[in-house]
């Protein structure tokens, strides 16, 4: 699955590696030469032939270090490249997930996934091309070096590999299934600094500082035990094959001593013969770390191929039409819909079934946790109803392309997403090729051209992450402004009016009204006075429809609806006032 992003950087797979093997051919001959030196040193050889050998030793440590720069150089730019690719692709395939899917994931998890995660990878990447091929070889090329000047001692060497193997095979098997635990109690962490960092306003105001912070350090102290665990067995790992080696090297010191005594063996090849144990034996310590970032790797793999693997449970059927309707006689069309989130006990929506003609508003009433918003996201197709059917402008929204269905609805989510940048480039959201006066149009429909005309720096003005530089108020007026810049066909907009004050509200919907193009309105409010002038009110309670039909004929026959306008002391005359003055 992850090999498509290792395959634009295949000849860095090969080139990094070889220049590799050069070096380690080099470090081979190393103890050769080193050996004939000191054999011939012995024999009293003259000091030009001793430098002619010191020459060619530094020649090849020259060439061995500048081939170990260019595979480092490769190594990085393959992994960078690796990696970036991984994580755009990452996040192009989280946009494409529903709603569903990402809440099923965690957001969170989502972003440790695309950082975390993905810097294991690369890793990965990087020591296969530093370090995959070269301790291997050397360490096969050494011991094979050592056998053959000496195979009697290269046995000792030989009984110490299976010992090392076995302690590989038990460590490796067990480290594995903490490292993923690890990873994903690091998800964990991470969910509370995102919550904590997103509400630090709130967590101040309530004082729970305290409370966050132990949150905190008990998900960090449960990551680092966790990782503390894993480490303490991969530590063993090391430790316990240098101990098996060194021991199997004292061995032949011993041994080797009485070979050279005896005549079967000249000092050279014995010092050359030690050196080769010890490069054996550096190689395996290596190859041991290597196995160890892999298996972290082969954890994280796992991780973020599940989020690459995943079908995106909403998208354009293969079937879809394209083209948009002309001009259907029904707007928006709920047919016995029912919705049960994922993984969330009772139904949000139970047999909802409603029609808005074509050029109508719709209004949405009812308390809080009524269904509103699940009622409102239907219609982009934020999620699949579980049961029963949503037309948009005449079509089933699976019968959609969803670029198109989407592209022809504005909406307001209830809970504002403005985005670091201008507030230009936040506009341009809704449609990218608006000019600045169909820019203003919409500020000005959505009430908020007055104050992006006080901003000194106006439609260049900053706004910073979540629009945090505005006003409540002011945010849900640039969203609106957003949605409108799309000129779009169905608006929705969910509680988009709650931080405006009643006046600016009755101007907004005043101006909502004047507009062309629009085929629907669909209104979400706990207010009467924002939805009563709506054509058709829906009034929700426990996701069920309580009543359905225009302010005057609800205020007479739906019992929940009188009880929500008494609540808000609407009565009818006063708010007949606050209308007609408009
Ligand atoms: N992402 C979600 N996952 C699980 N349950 C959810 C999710 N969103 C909402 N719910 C549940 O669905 C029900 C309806 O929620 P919804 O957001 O539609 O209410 P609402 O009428 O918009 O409320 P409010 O006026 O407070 O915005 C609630 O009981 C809520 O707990
Ligand atoms: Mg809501």
């Amino acid at each position: 699955m992850l090999r498509r992003f290792c395959r634009p950087y295949r000849r860095w797979f090969v080139i990094g590696p070889l220049t590799k093997v050069v070096e380690v051919l080099f470090e081979i001959v190393t103890p050769l030469l080193v050996a004939h030196m000191i054999d011939r040193a012995v024999a009293g050889a003259d000091s030009s032939e001793l430098l002619s050998i010191v020459g060619l030793l530094a020649a090849m440590a020259v060439v061995g270090f500048l081939s170990t720069l260019a595979c480092q150089k490769v190594a990085a730019l393959t992994a960078q490249g690796f990696g970036t690719d991984l994580r755009s692709a990452l996040y192009a395939q989280v946009n494409e997930l529903s709603q569903e899917q990402v809440d099923a994931f965690g957001t969170a998890s989502l972003i440790t996934r695309i950082t975390s995660d993905v810097n294991q990878l690369q890793l990965a990447v990087a020591l296969t091309i530093r370090m995959l091929i070269r301790w291997p070889v050397l360490a096969v090329l050494s011991v094979l070096s050592a056998l053959l000047i000496d195979w009697h001692l290269g046995l000792v060497f030989l009984l110490c590999l299976p010992v090392v193997g076995v302690i590989f095979w038990v460590v490796m098997g067990r480290s594995l299934p903490f490292f993923r635990v690890a990873q994903e109690k690091l998800d964990r962490v991470s969910a509370i600094v995102r919550e904590g960092l997103a509400g630090t306003r709130v967590v101040r105001a309530f004082v729970r500082e305290g409370h966050e912070q132990q949150r905190f350090e008990q998900a960090a102290a449960e990551q680092a035990d966790v990782s503390v665990s894993a480490g303490r067995l991969s530590a063993l790992l090391n430790p316990l094959t240098l101990l098996v080696l060194d021991a199997g090297i004292a061995a032949i010191l011993v041994l080797g001593g009485g070979r050279v005594y005896a005549g079967n063996l000249t000092q050279g090849q014995l010092v050359a013969f030690v050196t080769y144990m010890n490069q054996a034996l550096v190689a395996v310590g290596y190859v041991a770390n290597l196995v160890i970032t892999y298996t972290r790797a082969g954890a994280s793999a796992r991780r973020v191929t599940e989020v690459l693997n995943a079908v995106p449970s909403v998208r354009t059927a293969a079937d879809a039409q394209a083209g948009l309707p002309a001009a259907p006689a029904c707007a928006l069309e709920l047919r016995d819909v029912s919705f049960t989130y994922p993984g969330g006990g009772a139904p949000a929506l139970q047999h909802v079934s409603l029609s808005v003609p074509c050029g109508a508003r719709l209004g949405i009433i009812g308390g809080t946790g009524s269904g509103k918003s699940t009622l409102a996201s239907l219609f982009a197709r934020s999620y699949d109803a579980s049961a029963g059917s949503v037309s948009v402008l005449g079509q089933d929204v699976r019968a959609w392309d969803l670029a198109q269905l989407r592209g022809c609805m504005g909406y307001v989510p209830q809970r504002v997403a403005l985005v670091r940048g201008t507030v230009r480039s936040n506009l341009l959201w809704g449609r990218d090729d608006a000019t600045d006066a169909e820019l203003w149009e919409a500020l000005e429909r959505a009430q908020a051209a007055d104050f992006v005309r006080a901003l000194d720096e106006g439609l260049d003005a900053p706004v910073e992450a979540d629009g945090r530089n505005f006003s409540g108020g002011q945010r849900q007026r640039l969203t609106i402004a957003r949605a409108l810049v799309r000129q779009p066909r169905v608006l929705v907009l969910d509680d988009a009016s709650s931080a405006l004050d009643y006046a600016t509200d009755a101007r907004l919907r005043a101006a909502l009204q004047e507009m062309d193009g629009l085929d629907a309105t669909v209104i979400v409010s706990q207010r009467v006075a924002s939805v009563r002038a709506a054509d058709l009110i829906c009034v929700l309670s426990g996701g069920e429809v309580m009543g359905l039909g225009s302010h005057d004929e609800l205020a007479r026959g739906c019992a929940v609806y009188r009880e929500i306008c008494e609540t808000q002391h609407v009565d009818l005359p006063e708010a007949c006032m606050l209308e007609g003055g408009r």
